[in-house]
């Protein structure tokens, strides 16, 4: 197949500019100035030719943390790698990065046998995994070599969750001491959980029983402290860091110190912590239970240090943790009882769109908003330059996105295998027109044209955020 964008406005971290655009096969075999003519004779022998006039030609999305069909608290995100990947597509993901997750007891590569046999034949997009390490002993630490030998070079620790994934300070340790040793990186989820565990036995012993108190028993406070915690034992170790999912200002800050001093350390916020708040959380007849996630939605003062974080780096990026659970049969677990509500939220969808308002709203601009939706993840998780840029030999993962465009966002309308839209009602600018996968258009205005296949498992290479 050769496609032909013409007309757009090409956006890559380094510019925007109206160019053409040549697909031949599964990459991006060429740009050129619309006033050189080149693209008459592209369109003369090309398969397609799309008019781009009015809209941005960007490089697909990079989702880094998402958790398709994954096992939580007796039952399981809803979202399968087809239902997932496709809703990601609808949204101008083309990749994402999913979780593979080690249960206790169980070694590294059997989980991530188990991870591959969910997930390939049924992505209609690029993924990847990072593994998640519930159990730190010398059989596993060996294990990580053969992992990252496999393309999965992230490995994912919790400072959360007592007796499932919690890791102690010293497990940790040895973790990022083979992280430094193999040019790995170790992803950080940072709440101090042995003390959350205590505010939420108490929360429950008195009756406080609603999903708001999910996010009053886990404060800013013990998300700070667990982030600084694990930038010293980094700091120790001398291994890079990423924080994942961070939310609050007092973990914000911990970075930004970390960060002014030199140090390789590294986080991501998601669109809920940018556009939700714990207001949403005590919302009446248990409707709160759609927001429950770790860290928890916060007050919203902590929104514009987010997006100040944004602006200066010091969030490199922007991932989703889609991690969906329908209201009806699974958030409903935790009626009574806050803690029995499966944690996680809805959003691989809708990354892109939220994140454009930001760019509407002038807290980002145009390059920096490509950067942390694509770029920057591409970088960060070994996959930079084959994706995220627009440019020759890239791979041909391309979002034409109408920027003028209004929409509405519904679980009536959206593609997520999941009942309720945690942005429900919210007025959006800017759309997905067209969405070229690996150089094959999977939607475009008269829906959705991919399938379950499709999508390449993605060895990635070390990050090249490591300096
Ligand atoms: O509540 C969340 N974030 N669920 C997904 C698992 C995780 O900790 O990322
Ligand atoms: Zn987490
Ligand atoms: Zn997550
Ligand atoms: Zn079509």
């Amino acid at each position: 197949m050769r496609i032909v964008i013409r007309n757009g406005t090409v956006v890559n971290t380094t510019g925007a500019s109206k160019a053409d655009v040549l697909v031949d096969g599964e990459r991006i075999a060429a740009l050129a100035a619309p006033e050189s003519g080149l693209a008459d004779g592209w369109a003369a022998d090309a398969d397609r030719v799309i008019d781009a006039e009015g809209k941005y030609v960007l490089p697909g999305g990079i989702d880094g943390h998402t958790h398709m069909e994954m096992p939580f608290g007796g039952t399981s995100s809803s979202d399968t790698f087809a239902t997932g990947t496709a809703a990601a597509a609808w949204g101008g993901t083309t990749t994402i990065i999913d979780f593979a997750v080690q249960a206790k007891g169980t070694s590294l590569l059997s989980t991530l046998d188990k991870w591959h046999s969910k997930a390939d034949g049924q992505c209609a997009i690029d993924y990847g995994f990072h593994m998640i390490v519930s159990d730190v002993n010398d059989g596993t630490l060996k294990e990580m070599e053969t992992c990252i030998d496999s393309g999965v070079n992230t490995f994912k620790m919790f400072m959360a969750y007592p007796g499932v994934f919690y890791a102690t300070d010293g497990e940790i340790l040895r973790a990022m001491q083979k992280a430094r040793e193999t040019g790995s990186m170790v992803m950080m989820h940072a709440e101090n959980g042995i003390a959350i565990d205590q505010l939420v036995a108490q929360a429950l012993a008195q009756g406080r029983t609603d999903p708001v108190q999910h996010g009053l028993t886990r404060p800013p406070e013990l998300e700070g402290e667990a982030t600084s915690r694990a930038i010293t034992l980094a700091k120790v170790t001398g291994a890079p860091l990423y924080i994942v999912h961070l939310s609050s200002a007092q973990a914000l800050d911990a970075v930004t110190a970390a960060r002014d001093t030199g140090q390789n350390v590294f986080a991501e916020t998601c669109p809920q912590y940018l556009f939700l708040s714990i207001d949403d959380m005590a919302k009446p007849d248990f409707e709160g239970a759609k927001y429950v996630a770790s860290p928890p939605l916060r007050p919203r003062e902590h929104q514009a240090e987010l997006w100040r974080g944004l602006r200066t780096n010091d969030l490199s990026l922007v991932s989703t943790d889609h991690c969906p659970f329908c209201f009806v049969e699974q958030k409903e677990l935790g009626r009574g009882d806050f803690s029995k509500i499966p944690n996680g939220m809805p959003g691989v969808e809708h990354r892109i769109d939220l994140l454009h308002q930001g760019v509407v709203r002038g807290e980002i601009s145009l390059q920096r908003w490509v950067e942390i939706s694509s770029t920057a993840p591409a970088r960060m998780f070994g996959l930079y330059p084959r994706k995220g840029a627009v440019q020759p030999g890239s791979d041909a993962d391309i979002v034409v996105y109408d920027p003028a465009a209004r929409q509405t966002l519904s679980a009536a309308t959206h593609h997520m295998n999941v009942d309720y839209s945690a942005y429900e009602g919210m007025e959006l600018v800017g759309k997905v027109d067209t969405v070229l996968s690996r150089g094959r258009v999977v939607v475009d205005a008269d829906g959705f044209h991919g399938n379950a296949g499709h999508g390449q498992f993605l060895e990635r290479e070390l990050s090249q955020y490591l300096i």
